[in-house]
């Protein structure tokens, strides 16, 4: 299967350079304790369906994207491609995810390979939503 739907040229593969943002509000989540408690009202990225957002550092373990997807649900993987290691980007339309590498690796929802070189699925990680607060537990 070849996913049409993300943008990337190839020097931004061969590069690893993902579509997918941090967030623009760097105060907007919070990581203690094995969850991340991130505020929805101050992220308008993830507002609309197909909405994304990359976090990273602050203490975290690894490196998690955050998706709304077509559905309204919000999810939560572990943003390691399992081939090489580059970060991935929600395809927009489509209930998948991609690495932004040259070799497109690319997982559904559950964290599971559909195409590419990646031998090994992607962690997906618990996410609550309560009103405008969403927590994501990594453990
Ligand atoms: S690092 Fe993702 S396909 Fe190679």
């Amino acid at each position: 299967m070849e996913s049409q739907g993300i943008k990337r040229n190839i020097f931004q593969r061969i590069l690893g350079i993902p579509a997918t943002d941090l967030p623009r509000d760097a105060h907007s989540w919070a990581f203690s304790n094995g969850r991340i408690v991130l505020d929805l009202e101050r992220v308008p990225e993830l507002k609309k369906p197909g909405g994304a957002v990359r976090l990273e550092k602050k203490g975290l373990p690894e490196r998690v994207l955050v998706i709304h997807d077509g559905e309204g649900v919000f999810h939560a993987f572990r943003n390691r491609c399992g081939h090489g290691g580059r970060r991935l980007d929600p395809v927009p339309g489509d209930p998948s995810l991609q690495c932004c590498s040259v070799g497109k690796s690319t997982y559904d929802h559950a964290g599971t390979v559909l195409s590419g070189p990646a031998n090994s699925p992607i962690a997906v990680y618990r996410v609550d939503a309560e009103g405008a607060k969403l927590t994501i537990h990594l453990e």
